[in-house]
């Protein structure tokens, strides 16, 4: 039922009643979550004289430091299992901001190690589908939520792919018809960012195809739209009903990653991969993935 009356500064769009008062409480309140911390930092951090290109993949300190993250990881596992080409999508591309920048970290990581990185971006072009099951958040997102400027988007995408139209067609089309450059580029990192329960689902037909070719043995993937939900709703229920569906090829979190990643962002608590335990290349060793000595201190 919904109450009748004046509506609540909450009803207005601001968190828990808050006004935004255009001072030092807004930037207070800014700085206050760890997010927008994180990004405000990594701003200045890289604005410091010495902080270079490399510097600023190295500390995390781009934009995005979560693409930059999985781009590293699908690179350097393509490279030292020998592959030469690698294959990024980002599920889910709105106005492309997200894929403009997936494209300039796959730029920088092609010229590190040497491995080419394909860039795809998946969309409908008309914004967010309607809703065909609760647990894709309806409450939340409305049909044609997020929309795109496909001609503002199309002049800037130089080299990267995007494929316009219901996942749930254009995905089988495209393992259908890019099986080869799937081979020579097998996908190492997956942003799924799709919102719904049910194209969440859909994108995950990807890992449930049985062409093991087409991926790498461990891809790396980053779950935009965890936070705030369970796991019952939502992007994380698609991934709850694969991976009970899926036993020997499970999506997982990767355990402390913050605690190794420099400055312990957020999103490191965002960041799976994808194992695919029956992977013909899955027991390879990773040359140089870790180290391969402990020896007793002096
Ligand atoms: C939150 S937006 C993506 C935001 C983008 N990743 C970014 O960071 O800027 C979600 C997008 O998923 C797309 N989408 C959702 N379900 C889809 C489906 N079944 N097929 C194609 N696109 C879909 C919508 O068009 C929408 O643009």
């Amino acid at each position: 039922m919904v109450r009748k009356g004046p509506r609540s500064t909450a009803q207005k769009g601001h968190p828990f009643g808050r006004r935004p008062t255009g001072g030092w409480a807004d930037v207070l309140w800014d700085w206050s979550k760890s997010g927008t911390r994180h990004a405000a930092r990594n701003r200045l951090l890289r604005k410091l004289p010495g902080v270079d290109t490399a510097t600023a993949y190295r500390f995390g300190l781009v934009e995005r430091p979560h693409y930059a993250y999985g781009v590293r990881r699908a690179t350097e596992s393509a490279a030292r299992l020998g592959h030469r080409g690698v294959t990024v999508i980002e599920f889910g591309v709105a106005g492309g901001n997200g894929l403009l920048t997936l494209a300039e970290h796959a730029r920088h990581y092609a010229a590190a190690t040497g491995v080419a990185v394909r860039v795809v971006g998946f969309d409908s072009g008309t914004g967010m589908p309607p809703a065909k099951d609760p647990r894709d958040l309806p409450y939340l997102f409305g049909p044609g939520f997020y929309p795109m400027d496909h001609d503002r988007l199309r002049a800037r995408l130089g080299e990267t792919e995007l494929v316009i139209g219901d996942l749930a067609e254009t995905l089988p089309h495209y393992l259908d018809t890019r099986a080869d450059l799937l081979r020579a580029h097998p996908v190492g990192f997956v942003c799924l960012d799709m919102d719904h329960y049910t194209s969440t689902t859909t994108a995950l037909d990807l890992f449930r195809s049985p062409a093991h070719e087409y991926l790498l043995p461990r891809v790396t993937c980053y779950l935009d739209d965890l936070p705030g939900t369970t796991e019952h709703i939502g992007e994380a229920a698609a991934i709850a009903d694969f991976n009970a569906a899926h036993p020997d090829r499970p999506i997982g979190r990767v355990l402390g990653l913050r605690a190794f990643t420099p400055f312990d962002p957020p999103w490191a608590d965002q960041i799976h991969v994808h194992h695919r335990l029956a992977h013909p290349g899955y027991s390879s060793l990773e040359v140089g993935a870790t180290g391969d000595r402990l020896p007793l201190d002096p």
